[in-house]
């Protein structure tokens, strides 16, 4: 099997949490932290629960801050290259949660310039997957007055000046040795981590406040803030916090990370219920035995079970989960019943999702940030 990897530009390989955590020098999200978080918002999100969300930086500072009736807001991103898919999804749910349950603004980059330096693309193809990626995003639900869409090339204006401070701060040998680029690496894609930066703290220059940014992300984005934390403390402002997803899973099996890429390794978000049917039935690694009998008499490897594994992001209910995972072990519930249940846990939701979708162009406008 691959040799993990973990970066912004390339996961490989079996994800080892724990060595994660270690090399990242993040730390694990313990009961006392979830007690803290349900003590405010009445209840804990099955991915806290669950270990989705399994680490952070610096999330007791925040609760502190926040005990004391300071505010924060949330900022996370998008880049647009292509369509979005359940993994994208999921984290967003959640920091739909977080916004519902603490009440604040959220801030969500969409990083076309990211996307046209990294990408073999076209500025225009990225123009367009940054549209359609604007309406998944309106279809989650976010509030309109306390959500704020900025685009990395549309809002140069405000951005670039505040990206050049960073810039200044970092030198291409940490930024080499940070991403595993060489000399060959376009310019562009060197200064890019600035902009990414740069809505830790925009936020609070335009509002003259220094409130807690909170930024959700999947594991693979914490290079980026990694150097970005020392530098915005030395421009003045506070470190971001951060809340680390762990990935979710291609439909192929364990190891890496769903892409869209590969129509074997996503569930896309414009997927019809059919073609949702297809992939999991063709696609979904399963942790069944060869045979039904042999089935029965052994029981099934939930761990590897790919429709077992994404149900925990889909079956919020502990008991109901709890149940599946049981009969499947024991043999009494076999692959394909597993995968029935996923499928139709999902086809729900992407339904819902696809109703909201055809209106959230109307919404575009209200969202996009004006200064
Ligand atoms: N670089 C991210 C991507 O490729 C997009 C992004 C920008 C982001 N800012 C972020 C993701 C903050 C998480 C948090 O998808």
């Amino acid at each position: 099997m691959a040799e993990m990897k973990v970066n912004p530009y390339d996961v490989e390989g079996k994800i080892d949490y724990d060595r994660l955590i270690k090399e990242f020098g993040i730390k694990k999200i313990n009961q006392k932290l979830l007690k803290r978080i349900k003590n405010i918002t009445g209840e804990v999100h099955p991915y806290l629960r669950r270990g989705i969300f399994f680490a952070h930086r610096d999330l007791e500072k925040l609760l502190d801050a926040y005990d004391k009736g300071e505010k924060f807001f949330l900022y996370t991103g998008c880049g647009p290259s292509g369509p979005v898919h359940l993994g994208h999804y999921s984290i967003w749910s959640f920091v739909k949660w977080l916004q519902d349950k603490f009440d604040v603004e959220l801030w969500f980059q969409f990083t076309d310039d990211e996307k046209f330096l990294y990408k073999n693309k076209s500025y225009e193809e990225i123009q367009e997957w940054m549209h359609e990626n604007m309406l998944d995003v309106i279809a989650l639900g976010f509030n309109p007055r306390k959500t704020h869409f900025l685009i990395d090339t549309k809002h140069a204006g405000i951005m670039y000046p505040e990206a050049i401070k960073v810039a200044k701060k970092i030198t291409f040998s940490t930024i080499k040795s940070s991403f595993g680029f060489t000399d060959s690496n376009n310019i562009g894609s060197i200064f890019y981590t600035s902009m990414q930066t740069v809505p830790i703290f925009l936020p609070n220059v335009l509002n003259n406040k220094s409130e807690y940014c909170l930024i959700p992300l999947a594991v693979d984005q914490d290079p980026h803030f990694r150097i970005s934390r020392d530098v915005v403390q030395k421009l003045g402002h506070k470190k971001p916090v951060i809340l680390h997803a762990k990935f979710m899973s291609p439909l192929t099996g364990i190891s890496g990370k769903s892409s869209s890429s590969d129509s074997g390794k996503a569930i896309l978000m414009t997927d019809n219920s059919k073609t949702v049917k297809n992939k999991i039935n063709k696609h979904a690694f399963s942790g069944g035995q060869e045979t039904v009998e042999e089935h029965r008499a052994k029981g099934g490897n939930v761990d590897v079970d790919v429709a077992c594994q994404w149900l925990k992001y889909f079956e919020h209910d502990d008991e109901k989960l709890a149940e599946i995972y049981d009969k499947y072990s024991k043999g009494e519930l076999l692959s394909g019943e597993v995968k029935k249940i996923l499928i139709e846990k999902i086809n729900k939701i992407l339904s819902e999702h696809q109703k909201r979708r055809k209106s959230a162009e109307k919404q575009l406008d209200k969202f996009i940030y004006k200064n």
